[in-house]
């Protein structure tokens, strides 16, 4: 590892479509030695038969393109910025969107998995405004919330969109600053698909996802503890202060308070 990073400034940017997958860094750019040291570890565990063929390298004035093989027979463009140690201070990777016999391609930036006739994505373009504004339109918690204030708070947030046969059927939203905490929220199943285990798939994913692996997990629920109590959730005192008067998730006070 250290003979490989030898080869790379401090300050090194590198970006690739493998760093939002692996990384979980939408930008799909890295910078510093340290991210990159992370990043390649994560890489040789996702594939521990790693194996580059040079093609060809493509000389620049500052700069040169390594052509390769690369994971899973994708062809590679691997152009590379030098400073005047002769270390790499920008790596910009480019891959061909399918190897040449068509079997693998390269992975999206998006996380998604799959369960029968149902799939759950965070890609934005899988979320239909309409039936999540149907959706919580059903709650305790969202019923008056206008669809301008859902699609603001979709856009702030990590999503992942229950879909059933081309139909968003559930959600589940959450709000992180990456490394302390995230808020989860808007969790919900379209009536007819309840009962399927889809709700605690929903959570399942969402702790699994890797851009919201923060210290705490953070909700608010009125009736469904046990859901989310078998995830490890415990109940804890917590404070709030809102716009929208949520009585049933006040405890009354106890004699003394
Ligand atoms: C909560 C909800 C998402 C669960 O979806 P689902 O697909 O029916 O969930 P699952 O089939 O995975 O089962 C959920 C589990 O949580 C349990 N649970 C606990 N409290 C619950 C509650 N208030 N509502 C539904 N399930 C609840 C169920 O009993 C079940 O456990 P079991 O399999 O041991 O019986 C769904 O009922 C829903 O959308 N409810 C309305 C919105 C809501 O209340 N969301 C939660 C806000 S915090």
């Amino acid at each position: 590892m250290e003979a490989i990073l030898a080869h790379y400034a401090d300050e090194i940017e590198f970006t690739s479509p493998f760093v939002p997958k692996l990384a979980g860094i939408e930008s799909g750019t890295l910078v510093g030695k340290s991210a990159l040291r992370d990043y390649f570890r994560q890489g040789l565990e996702a594939y521990p038969d790693l194996r580059f063929e040079l093609m060809q390298v493509l000389v620049g004035v500052r700069s040169v393109t390594l052509l390769y093989r690369s994971v899973n027979n994708l062809d590679a463009a691997e152009v590379l910025t030098l400073n005047n140690l002769a270390r790499i201070v920008r790596a910009e990777v480019h891959y061909s969107p399918s190897n040449r016999a068509g079997e693998a391609s390269l992975p999206n930036a998006f996380n998604e998995w799959n369960r029968g006739e149902y799939f759950l994505s965070d890609d934005s373009a899988k979320g239909d405004l309409d039936a999540i504004c149907a959706l919580l339109r059903s709650t305790y918690w969202a019923d008056d919330r206008s669809r301008e204030v859902i699609e603001k708070s979709l856009q702030h947030s990590i999503c992942l969109h229950l879909v059933h046969r081309g139909r968003q059927v559930g959600l589940i939203r959450g709000v992180t600053d990456h490394a302390t905490f995230t808020w989860v929220c808007d969790v919900i199943v379209d009536p007819a698909h309840r009962g399927r285990g889809l709700g605690k798939w929903l959570v399942e994913s969402f702790l699994a996802h890797p851009q919201l692996q923060t210290i705490n997990q953070h909700l608010c629920t009125k009736d469904a503890h046990r859901l989310y109590e078998e995830f490890g959730f415990q109940r804890i005192e917590a404070m709030r202060r809102s716009s929208r008067p949520m009585p049933f998730l006040l405890k009354p006070p106890t004699s003394g308070e």
